[in-house]
């Protein structure tokens, strides 16, 4: 494909924020000849090169009760060297909701000659791997993994070490348009090809979100992201002394990383988790605070935001979820021991004033799930590596 060139960087610290690149061509071609940078501003990433970061890319599809017939198309869109693996927390009593996503993975696995995993979050051999790891945070009172998300995620980038993968790509499952979900992959595996770090992050801008609302609207931003990226971008501003708009995948749902730095965050439950990756990200390597990881800051990390060609088409689960996700999104920013008092006033003043807070209450704290470098990962492996195979979709039931 053809990508718009790295061309504004800006730095936090040992954190490395590329400014959005766009997607300028879906596809290269195959012919060599032409040079990789041909033009100006316009890298040429080959199709052997996205293949071969697609090999070492788990895809981890978080789902919870979604239409068979969405989940089925996000699955059909993941490219085929790519490991997914399906973290369930759908229904599995009045109906077996687990069951139907088991069985359709199995078939399309079957058709394709392809492998995926498929694990309910309710798993208690999943849950006992994570009591001896020490995850105890992630469990709940009946010493399963909690309901969520970001605990799927983490069950997911686990299992993708597990599998021997060394980049972990997140797609929701609600997604109306598979090939969309194929662009998200090559998005990531092109980013990764322009890093220069082992420690890289990329995350997926949409060119389009749209809305139905009597016709169809090519909406660009909409207005959670738009409040959350606004106070992301006077964090860092309040750091750095210098103005800034770089961040614009503050709820970026759709991302990537190298397995080496999703080991390094910890994940925050509910909507909070993508913008607590980011919030860690400059705690951690911004260069302000005192950093656990003087290797990482050697490196630096790399951070891709990628405007994607196709439009992003998902299940709109209504107003109040809309609030929530501002709520919890923006709490993450709020509770940064790197947040100042004026973003911490825009914080509060956004949240009122989109009544996603009620006056006097502050943001509530988000919850976070340690990093995994933090628990014990190898006891995690030493008890799941025997039953591995048993979570393959095409295994002998
Ligand atoms: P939004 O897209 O950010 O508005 O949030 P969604 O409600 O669509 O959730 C994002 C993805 O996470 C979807 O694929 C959901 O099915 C999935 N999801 C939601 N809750 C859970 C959960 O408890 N466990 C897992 N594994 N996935 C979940
Ligand atoms: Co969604």
């Amino acid at each position: 494909m053809y990508i718009e060139s790295p061309r504004y960087t800006e730095r936090f610290g040992s954190v490395r924020i590329n400014d959005v690149q766009r997607v300028v061509a879906l596809d290269s071609g195959l012919k060599s000849e032409i040079p990789p940078h041909g033009a100006m501003g316009v890298v040429k990433i080959s199709e052997e090169t996205i293949k071969s970061f697609e090999d070492k890319m788990a895809i981890v599809v978080p789902t919870r009760n979604e239409k068979l017939k969405l989940f089925e198309g996000v699955i059909s869109g993941v490219p085929h060297d790519c490991l997914v693996i399906v973290i369930s927390n759908s229904e599995r009593d009045h109906i077996d909701r687990f069951r139907m996503e088991s069985d359709t993975l199995n078939q399309m696995c079957r058709y394709t000659h392809r492998q995926a995993l498929i694990i309910h979050q309710k798993d208690t051999k999943v849950a006992e791997a994570m009591k001896q790891a020490g995850y105890h945070e992630l469990l709940d009172e009946n010493g399963l993994v909690r309901d969520g998300k970001s605990e799927g995620m983490v069950i997911g980038l686990l299992m993708a070490k597990l599998a021997g993968k060394e980049y972990v790509g997140f797609v929701d499952a609600d997604n109306y348009f598979p090939g969309s979900v194929l662009e998200y992959v090559r998005n990531f595996a092109a980013g990764f090809s322009m890093a220069k770090s082992p420690y890289t992050m990329v995350r997926i801008l949409w060119q389009y979100k749209p809305k139905i609302s009597g016709g169809l609207y090519f909406r660009k931003w909409g207005r959670v992201s738009e409040t959350t990226n606004r106070c992301f971008n006077s964090l860092i501003s309040s750091s750095t002394g210098f103005e800034t708009n770089i961040i614009k995948t503050g709820n970026a749902g759709e991302h990537a990383m190298s397995l080496k730095l999703a080991e390094l965050l910890p994940y925050a439950s509910g909507y909070a988790v993508e913008p607590q990756e980011l919030v860690s990200i400059f705690e951690q390597f911004g260069g302000s605070l005192p950093s656990n990881y003087v290797d990482v800051m050697k490196h630096g990390i790399d951070l891709f935001q990628i405007e994607t060609r196709n439009p992003h088409l998902h299940e709109e689960k209504g107003i109040e979820h809309l609030e929530d996700m501002l709520l919890t999104g923006l709490s993450t920013i709020y509770h940064s021991p790197l947040c100042d008092e004026e973003t911490k006033q825009l914080i509060i003043s956004q949240l009122r004033s989109q009544k996603a807070l009620n006056p006097r209450k502050k943001p509530p704290k988000p919850y976070l799930n340690r990093p995994p470098c933090e628990v014990n990962i190898r006891e995690f492996t030493k008890f799941m590596e025997p039953l591995l195979k048993t979570y393959f979709a095409l295994h002998e039931h």
